[in-house]
């Protein structure tokens, strides 16, 4: 059983909280990425799971095994606790080679010397640096070096990976391949991983569930999909998704017995409005979620074009009129232009409204 259990974790230091209060689970075989800004407390939940920091409050067990409780006074110190790790700055021997760097843990192991060989020459297969294993990693570069530590991690076997930031010192192109690389690897080993970024679409693209944190909270654990179409609060909806995602603030009118949102001169029909039923919001809409027009459609507003970045398989164009603002999303290439005017629509059933105040968000009725 490699379940991990988080129970009102918290861990403070000089007085000043890091994590807090934090409940988590991450289920046996799963892929949880702690996502959040600089600082927000990821690096120190993965040092809290692997035994390098001491919570303050709270328990941590894995499976039917409690690794830390406060309150019975267990502390499994880190290597009893049979984790493998990936840090931020990922600590490779020096003075050993690449080989010797990954089959140190397996030496240990004693396992037999041709089926090390065999395992090095495989992960470093899975990394693409089967031809770098006599080096040593001054003779590498970051981005080599840190998938030295993938590569090692891997070779070890352990029951539960936990990773931080693996990726990022690699160029935009190997971290593509690596993040390929990472998830068939999961998906061959089923190890129990939590993995930590502040990359969104790293988040989006590996995991099972993802935990947005901010200032050592959770804000919202959910599946990817969650994540991206229901965000619980507008920190999560900004920070998920590239381009941001449109807030727009305005008012729940009612028009007929229908219920219509407000925003300028926008107005759109609302499919399933919050159970408030009227008054201040703020909506949110994806940039993909409005369409765009350069001939007039009836009830769309006209806006005019401030910006178009085509970027091949996409083109971000940006849209204003008086106070609105908006970012669209379109396929491909475009013949809209700057300074165009332009009509848009933004597709009903994908608007999330929020709680001016809160910034949590409206449940439909
Ligand atoms: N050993 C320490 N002593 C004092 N403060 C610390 C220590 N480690 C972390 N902190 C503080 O705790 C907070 C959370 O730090 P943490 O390293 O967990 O953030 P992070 O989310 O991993 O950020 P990043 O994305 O920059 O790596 C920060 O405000 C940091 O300054
Ligand atoms: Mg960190």
């Amino acid at each position: 059983m490699s379940r991990i259990v988080l129970d009102g974790i918290s861990k403070s230091y000089s007085g000043i909280p890091a994590v807090r209060d934090f409940n988590l689970i991450v289920d046996e075989r799963k892929f949880l990425t702690l996502l959040g800004p600089s600082g927000c407390g990821k690096t120190t939940t993965l040092r809290l799971i692997a035994g390098l920091e001491e919570p303050d409050a709270g328990e941590i067990s894995i499976g039917d095994r409690v690794l830390y409780s406060r309150e019975k006074g267990v502390f499994v110190p880190p290597e009893k606790r049979g984790l493998g790790l990936i840090f931020q700055s990922y600590a490779l021997w020096p003075h050993m080679t690449v080989r010797k760097n990954i089959s140190l843990a397996l030496e240990q192991k004693r396992l037999p010397k041709a089926e090390i060989r065999k395992k090095v020459g495989e992960v470093l297969e899975k990394v693409q640096l089967a031809e770098y294993v006599d080096r040593f990693p001054s003779e590498l570069s970051g981005g080599q070096q840190q998938r030295v530590a993938v590569a090692r991690m891997i070779a070890a076997e352990p029951v539960i990976f936990l990773m931080d930031e693996p990726l990022s010192n690699l160029d935009a192109m190997l971290r593509v391949d690596m993040r390929a690389e990472l998830k068939h690897l999961h998906h061959e080993l089923e190890a129990t991983t939590v993995y930590v970024t502040h990359d969104q679409v790293e988040a989006l693209t590996l995991s099972d569930r993802i935990a947005v944190m901010d200032r050592g909270e959770l804000r919202q654990v959910g599946t990817p999909e969650e994540i991206y179409k229901k965000p619980e609060d507008l920190f999560v909806a900004r920070f998920v998704g590239s381009p941001r995602i449109n807030t727009l603030e305005g008012r729940l009118i009612s028009v007929n017995g229908r219920t219509h949102f407000q925003s300028g001169q926008l107005e759109v029909i609302v499919d399933r409005p919050p159970r408030q039923g009227s008054g201040k919001v703020i909506a949110t809409v994806r940039p993909e979620d409005i369409s765009i027009s350069k001939e007039k459609k009836d009830g769309w507003p006209r806006l005019c074009v401030y910006s178009v970045l085509p970027a091949g398989s996409e083109t971000i164009i940006a849209v204003q009129r008086d106070d609105l603002s908006l970012t669209v999303k379109v396929n491909g290439f475009t013949d809209i232009r700057m300074d165009d005017n332009v009509w848009i629509d933004l597709s009903a059933e994908s608007i999330n409204f929020y709680n001016p105040e809160t910034e949590a968000l409206l449940t439909p009725e």
